[in-house]
């Protein structure tokens, strides 16, 4: 499985958590990472046939980010609105996205507990992060768990490092769909007919 990681931090030098998980991603096998601030330029122009290119190359797209404003820094958007172009990404012939795995990858200054009805943030991570599980849908693309973590108000070096090994883990099981779980279960099962006889 090849996996594609589009960060869009604004200044990545500055950055805590997400620097430290680029830089984790950037040396794991099979992880093609991309610094988009670098990447874009001031004006956040992409080479739109390059950026589709590498999408087609890879099977599961991930895009990490700092969470700014319930939503992604502007460099992330602006790629989206550039490279997940109409008879690409949607409308005829836009299924060139289809079936291929999305998963985000996002850290929040506010603590967990406030990403709750009732919390100072009031909503989860899922619900406010339905924009791009919808950008997965239109675009054929399966949505996968994110990966969160929060507090980074508070977060000491150790603790943004303990989220490494977890983060690469996530990022890097192929069963994260449950569909793919599942079939292997299956299989399984059909090759211990006493075993799938007990459960049927
Ligand atoms: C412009 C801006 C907006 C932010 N908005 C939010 C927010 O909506 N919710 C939140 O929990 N944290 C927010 N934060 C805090 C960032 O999410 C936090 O600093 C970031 O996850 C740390 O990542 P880094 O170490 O990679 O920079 C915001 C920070 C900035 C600078």
């Amino acid at each position: 499985m090849k996996i594609l990681v589009l960060t869009a931090h604004p200044d990545l030098k500055k950055s805590r958590i997400n620097r430290a998980w680029f830089e984790a991603l950037s040396e794991a096998d099979a992880v093609t990472t991309r610094d988009l601030t670098a990447i874009g330029g001031p004006e956040m122009r992409f080479d739109i046939a390059t950026e589709q290119a590498l999408l087609l190359a890879h099977d599961r797209i991930v895009f990490q980010f700092p969470f700014y404003w319930y939503s992604a820094p502007p460099v992330m958007k602006a790629w989206m609105d550039q490279v997940l172009s109409y008879g690409f990404a949607y409308g005829p012939g836009g299924d060139k996205l289809k079936g291929r795995e999305f998963l985000i990858l996002v850290s929040t200054g506010g603590p967990a507990e406030s990403y709750h009805a009732g919390g100072y943030n009031n909503f989860s991570m899922d619900e406010l992060l339905k924009p791009f599980q919808q950008t997965a849908s239109l675009t054929g693309m399966t949505y996968l768990r994110p990966f969160v973590t929060h507090g980074m108000a508070v977060a000491t070096e150790e603790d943004i490092e303990a989220t490494v090994p977890a983060m690469l883990a996530h990022l890097t099981d192929p069963e994260l769909d449950p569909k793919v779980r599942q079939a292997r279960l299956l299989r399984k099962l059909a090759e211990d007919p006493a075993k799938a006889a007990a459960i049927s």
